[in-house]
């Protein structure tokens, strides 16, 4: 919930188990540290909707109408459908693109896919265009199965505080979540059996265990574990015997390993396979599959071939005994094609492959070729998902010889390509062809319901996510794509590439409109255009700022090199362009984690001349890391920055000064990018910021004024959100998920966020709270002595006329407070807090503040002190840098040098002292 920005909602341990049954609260159920009900778990106030759930609830939920927020809190939560969350969250998922493609596609019921998108689960109605998200999992999910009957879904993840969640594919509802199974090291494989009741997980760190789950039965742990030696190699598949849940297999590239679970525990047996035991190569294993006959084991493997494995026959033995692993060997080695097989599975009679030309091949109990379905081209195939029943049952007499003729099924390529195809084999549909590469661009069109976006595979996508489809592709074959923008008019689109290449394209047709330039030495990380589209501006790896201006070329417009500068010594982080104030001439900054501000002379700048305007270090420690426009809420102009210690900057945009610090949202990692949402049209005086984080997207309400309730924030892309992109009527945010190749839309609900941040108390309430023990706390007490103290300081201790107590000391008195509160500024700092008390008012009244008031100074003390107080981290540090081994091996620094130290480094009082300068010179550091 603290991560939610919803601290005030106190859910009770029953509301928030059901709650998480009904899958409503996405993310939060997983956080919370309740444990969830057993499976099937009756509650005698609402009927269970996993008991009477059906095939294709999962979408009637959409036209349910509006719940009242209070229910979040009081009983009935079990009807809370996929659509009324809205109404809680800030923020909601609403539609995924782009998918895993390492790991399986399922086909739900014809036509509905479910597949891994991040740390979410998509069932995707393809028909019917819609998605429901299976949302739970704080960490990318790492491996998924499906039961038999597809009612049952098994996901896990890795990372830290793995989770193991079973869900109702027909409700959306986890119903069982598994805690704490592998910490550490989370889950590389897992497996479900025929009758569901049965969950097999391998764990992927060094020392891999594998577990036995009764998932259905409330138990915390595993029913039997075992612990497999390295020597095995990274088992990463596992599969049923789907005759005998007591028996499977797993495999890594190098080694099949059988297993038998039961009251003697779990049994396993390791037999080895070489190329000598049959004189030829084996390949790495890919996959395994139980026979139909019950006796054979059949692996894959990367050679092309198929291993047989079968039951070792003793002599004099007729049959083994109950309950023990039964001796396998291998007993053939069967070469099937030149190619690799990277799917093996086994349906009813038939075996089927895949292979990493994108073949299908079907063939009987002896391996002998009955089909093939060819669709090379594709890629390699990752999985092959069957439709649950046949999809012709008039032609019954074909279907006992050929069964896989009756069924259509889903092919998954790891190029991120998704097939359907139909009963004959013949006939194939692409259903999705998503990015192969990282995702790290994306851009939202000014008037149209259009998103771009772009991939280092050099896939550029225009989507409508009105419409929910795909309007035009287009393909760099040289380079990836790494940034978009659009014009302001929306005619062009700019896309830098990951080689320094800039393009400027239609934005309808995607065709380049104007030569492509080569100005850069590195990929281009930023593009934008100036608000009349004079000027086009990049930023590239190099750190350096390129600019193009408009010209007319045989009637068309284009643009042209200008120049380019080097300006920054480090990546630069944002470029932005803005309005002259006492005009309509567009200005052009940038920023970088150099910490410096730039303002460039776009008038004064000529062709290969960009003349910097203006240089302002902006930070001291901390390293600024994103670039807004602050909307008008007073006269005065501000430009907001927000930096690594989690802090908020507004700066004069003239003179650059820093005119207030604030505590900006802390959920983990500070703020990468933001951008302001667009005015409504209903409340314009209502601003929002929408902002990502290293892996949230969030909400914050402007003006910011270090109140924590009036942001919030939602895990979007576990491995690192890459950009963040604002529907032009700000009702939805997009987030690009770099490495997880996905963009995410989600739709805003800004009310939530207002009713969040009022019920997280009016006024100075929010504050009294960040401080430590509230407002009836010590810490307060001794803040109230303090101001008293420094009243009484400030009128002569030895005053004996009656004192005039007021509200107020002088703004001098501010940095010895702070220090007796403990937090120490730099003299860098206290400027700034000065500064932003004394010029408090002067835009309003032209006068400068020289006192302050408590209120105001406990807001000023929450705003700039360290968010997270000082760390032993820091410190340790520290003593790492200026400190020295002595004899004991402990770092220590002398008393003498740690005082020249504080006196002499670190940033100089105004007055600087230029004898310590000499003696420091002396100190070894
Ligand atoms: C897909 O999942 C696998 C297994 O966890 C992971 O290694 C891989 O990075 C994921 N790929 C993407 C594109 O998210
Ligand atoms: C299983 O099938 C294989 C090939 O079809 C056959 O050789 C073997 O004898 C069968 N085993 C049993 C027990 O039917
Ligand atoms: C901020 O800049 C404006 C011009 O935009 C100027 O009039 C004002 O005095 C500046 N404020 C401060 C506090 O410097």
């Amino acid at each position: 919930w603290e991560q939610r920005g919803l601290h005030h909602l106190s859910l009770s341990k029953d509301s928030m188990a059901a709650a998480q049954e009904d899958g409503a609260l996405g993310n939060a159920a997983a956080a919370a540290p309740q444990r969830a009900p057993g499976e099937l778990e009756e509650r005698s106030d609402a009927p269970s909707r996993v008991w009477g759930a059906q095939p294709g609830l999962l979408f009637q939920g959409e036209k349910q109408s509006c719940h009242p927020l209070v229910s979040i809190t009081g009983q009935d939560s079990s009807s809370l459908s996929p659509t009324t969350k809205n109404l809680f969250f800030p923020q909601s998922l609403s539609w995924a693109l782009g998918y895993n493609s390492s790991l399986a596609v399922h086909s739900i019921e014809d036509g509905m896919l479910l597949y891994v998108c991040a740390h979410t689960v998509v069932v995707h109605d393809v028909l019917g265009s819609r998605q429901h998200h299976l949302q739970g999992h704080a960490n990318a999910i790492s491996c998924l199965c499906v039961s038999e009957d597809r009612r049952w879904v098994a996901t896990a993840d890795q990372g830290p505080d793995p989770l193991v969640i079973i869900w109702d594919a027909f409700s959306g509802i986890p119903v069982r979540t598994i805690f704490d199974s592998h910490a550490g090291s989370g889950v590389c494989a897992i497996a479900i059996s025929r009758d569901a009741k049965c969950l097999v997980t391998i764990s992927a760190g060094m020392v891999q265990r594998v577990c036995m789950w009764r998932w259905t039965y409330p138990d915390e742990s595993p029913v039997c574990y075992v612990e497999l030696s390295p020597e095995f190699g990274f088992q990463d598949f596992v599969i049923f015997n789907p005759q005998n849940p007591y028996e499977f297999v797993s495999n890594s590239k190098t080694q099949v390993i059988f297993y038998l679970w039961g009251d003697a525990g779990l049994q396993y047996s390791t037999p080895p396979l070489t190329k000598q035991t049959f004189g030829s190569t084996v390949g790495h294993f890919t996959q395994s599959a139980f026979h139909f006959n019950a006796t054979q084991v059949l692996t894959g493997t990367s050679a092309g071939k198929v291993v047989v494995w079968d039951v070792e026959r003793k002599r004099g033995l007729a049959k083994e005994p109950q309950g023990r692993l039964r001796g396998m060997k291998a007993t053939k080695l069967v070469p099937m094609q030149e190619e690799s097989l990277t799917v093996l599975l086994v349906l009813e009679s038939c075996i089927v492959t895949g292979d990493v030309r994108g073949q299908v091949k079907f063939y009987n109990g002896h391996l002998q070729l009955l089909a093939c379905s060819d669709h090379s081209g594709t890629g390699p195939i990752q999985s092959i998902s069957f439709s649950k029943t046949p999809s012709d049952p008039p032609g019954a007499s074909s279907t006992s010889s050929h069964p896989f003729a009756a069924r259509n099924f889903i092919l998954s390529t790891s190029d991120a390509t998704v097939l359907r195809v139909a009963t004959d084999g013949t006939d194939f549909e692409k259903v999705m062809k998503e990015a192969k590469k990282a995702v790290t661009a994306i851009a939202c069109h000014p008037q149209q319901s259009w998103l771009a976006m772009g991939s280092h595979c050099g896939l550029l996508k225009v989507w409508d996510y009105k419409q929910l489809q795909l309007l035009v592709s287009r393909i760099f074959s040289s380079a990836g794509v790494q940034c978009l923008s659009y014009d302001p008019a929306g005619s062009f689109l700019a896309t830098g590439l990951t080689d320094g290449s800039v393009h400027v394209l239609d934005a309808i047709s995607l065709l380049s409109c104007c030569e492509v330039f080569r100005f850069s030495r590195g990929p281009i990380t930023h593009v934008q255009f100036s608000h009349d589209s004079e000027y086009l501006a990049t930023a590239d790896e190099k750190y350096a700022v390129t600019v193009y201006k408009r010209v007319l070329q045989n009637e068309r417009r284009c643009w042209e090199h200008l120049a380019g500068l080097h300006s920054h010594y480090k990546p630069i982080r944002s470029i932005l362009f803005g309005i002259q104030l006492d005009g309509s001439e567009p200005r052009l900054l940038s920023l970088g984690e150099d910490r410096q501000l730039i303002e460039y002379d776009l008038s004064s700048s000529s062709k290969d001349q960009l003349v910097v305007l203006h240089r302002h270090r902006v930070e001291q420690a901390a390293v600024p890391l994103c670039l807004a426009w602050y909307p008008h809420f007073s006269t005065e102009s501000f430009i907001l920055t927000a930096n690594s210690c989690y802090k908020m900057k507004l700066y004069n945009a003239t003179t650059k000064m820093c005119r207030k610090t604030l505590l900006g949202p802390t959920y983990g990692s500070p703020l990468e990018k933001m951008q302001i949402l667009p005015k409504s049209a209903a409340e314009p005086q209502k601003r929002y910021l929408a902002y990502i984080t290293k892996d949230k997207v969030g909400l914050q309400i402007l003006p910011v004024d270090g109140n924590p309730h009036k942001s919030s924030a939602f895990i979007c892309h576990p491995d690192g959100a890459s950009d963040l992109a604002i529907s032009y009527d700000g009702r939805y945010i997009f987030t690009a998920g770099g490495s997880d190749r996905t963009v995410l839309k989600w739709e805003v609900n800004l009310n939530a966020l207002e009713a969040a941040a009022s019920l997280g108390g009016e006024d100075l309430v929010p504050f009294y709270r960040l401080l430590d023990g509230g407002q009836d706390g010590e810490f307060f007490r001794e803040l109230e002595d303090y101001f008293y103290y420094v009243q009484l300081r400030s009128h002569g201790i030895d005053m004996l006329e009656s004192r005039q107590v007021s509200m107020y000391i002088p703004l001098e008195e501010i940095p010895s407070v702070m220090r007796a509160m403990g937090f120490y500024p730099s003299e860098e700092e206290i400027e700034e807090m000065i500064n932003e008390v004394k010029f408090s008012e002067f835009v309003d009244t032209g006068e400068q503040v020289t006192k302050i008031n408590l209120r105001d100074f406990i807001k000023l003390y929450i705003n700039h002190r360290p968010a997270f107080g000082l760390s032993m981290k820091t410190i340790r540090q520290a003593f790492q840098v200026l400190g020295y081994e002595n004899e004991n091996g402990d770092k220590v620094i002398d008393r003498g040098d740690l005082l020249s130290l504080l006196q002499c480094r670190g940033d100089q009082p105004l007055a600087g002292n230029k004898h310590c300068v000499q003696i420091s010179q002396d100190i070894r550091l």
